[in-house]
């Protein structure tokens, strides 16, 4: 299979191939995806949103005014579907950023969302993998987002079975946010570089990047940087060239019950994962007991 250059250039085989991996995570999630257009299509994706980070009442996530004037201007919104009726939604539109030769564009994918009860079966992978066939039609490599590096699902989804890289440390992205998810804590956010073309995605998209447990990243010479000791996170050093960061197994949940603790772990990842990132490490996957494995820049 031939491979793309950076900045566009993507080959019909692996649009192709692309194709057939979004419809078959599709089915595998029991899930009908397409992209959305019409007012009433766009108005069904909004109503997701707005179950999933509900806010004050009468207020939305997303104007219709805004959604559709970004739908229009080039992005990108996805729906999917069990029966008719809307369970999960995406929206992403288009960037670009500076890098060695020249400008690239790349789509930001700003939000995605299963409705409550509708997560862990499948249409989150679905939903990013009809948004990356559309992306590689339409001539665009690269998608990017960002992901609170607290929330350990979303760690699995983004980076072991999409096959992301995280590649910049956010701190307090969004300043304050008052939707349930967020509200009380600051939004930290890890950017998410995921190359559509690239070996690492196909790996992961065949399982190929399946994680491997904490003790077997330590046995091949990683070390602990922050560990979870049952009642909070503990800092010990970093102290070589691959890192493993824990993070709690539900920080929604610990922002519930216990703001406090919800607050050190913030804090501690923050320490932890910041720094080494803003020096050019990255953030290449996440252990089945719930680490990030860092790499440290050389
Ligand atoms: C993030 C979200 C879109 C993912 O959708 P989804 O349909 O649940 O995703 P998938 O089922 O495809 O993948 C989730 C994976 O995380 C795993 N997972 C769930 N909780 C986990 C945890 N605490 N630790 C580790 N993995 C976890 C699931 O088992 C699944 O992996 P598997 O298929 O290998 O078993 C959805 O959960 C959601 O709407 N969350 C709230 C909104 C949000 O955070 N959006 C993202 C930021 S914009």
């Amino acid at each position: 299979m031939s491979h793309v250059t950076s900045g566009g250039g993507v080959s019909s085989d692996i649009v192709t191939a692309a194709q057939l991996d979004s419809e078959a995570a599709a089915q595998r999630g029991r899930v009908e995806v397409r992209a959305l257009h019409s007012h009433q299509e766009l108005t069904e994706s909004r109503a997701v949103w707005d179950a999933v980070w509900p806010t004050f009442p009468g207020a939305t996530e997303i104007t219709g005014n805004l959604l559709r004037a970004m739908e229009h201007a080039g992005g990108y919104v996805g729906g999917a579907y069990v029966d008719g009726r809307i369970v999960g939604s995406c929206l992403a539109f288009v960037g670009r950023t500076r890098g060695e030769h020249g400008w690239h564009t790349h789509l930001h994918s700003h939000v995605a969302a299963a409705l409550p009860g509708f997560a862990d079966r499948g249409i989150g992978t679905a939903l990013k993998l009809h948004q990356r066939a559309w992306a590689l039609r339409h001539d665009i490599d690269r998608i990017v987002w960002t992901f609170d590096p607290l929330v350990r699902r979303n760690a699995r989804l983004n980076l072991v079975k999409l096959g992301g890289i995280g590649v910049e440390y956010l701190v307090n992205f969004y300043g304050e946010m008052d939707d349930a998810l967020n509200v009380g804590d600051e939004s930290d956010r890890l950017l998410l570089q995921w190359d559509l073309a690239s070996s690492r995605v196909s790996d992961a998209l065949s399982g190929q990047l399946a994680p491997v447990s904490r003790a077997e990243w330590l046995a091949l010479g990683a070390t602990d940087a922050l560990v979870d000791t049952g009642d909070g996170p503990r800092f010990l050093g970093i102290s070589s060239p691959v890192l493993l960061c824990a993070v709690p197994d539900d920080i929604v949940d610990i922002r519930r019950m216990d703001l406090p603790l919800a607050k050190v772990w913030r804090r501690q990842v923050r320490a932890t994962i910041e720094p080494v990132v803003a020096a050019g490490g990255r953030v290449v996957g996440l252990t089945t007991d719930g680490y990030y494995v860092v790499e440290v820049a050389s």
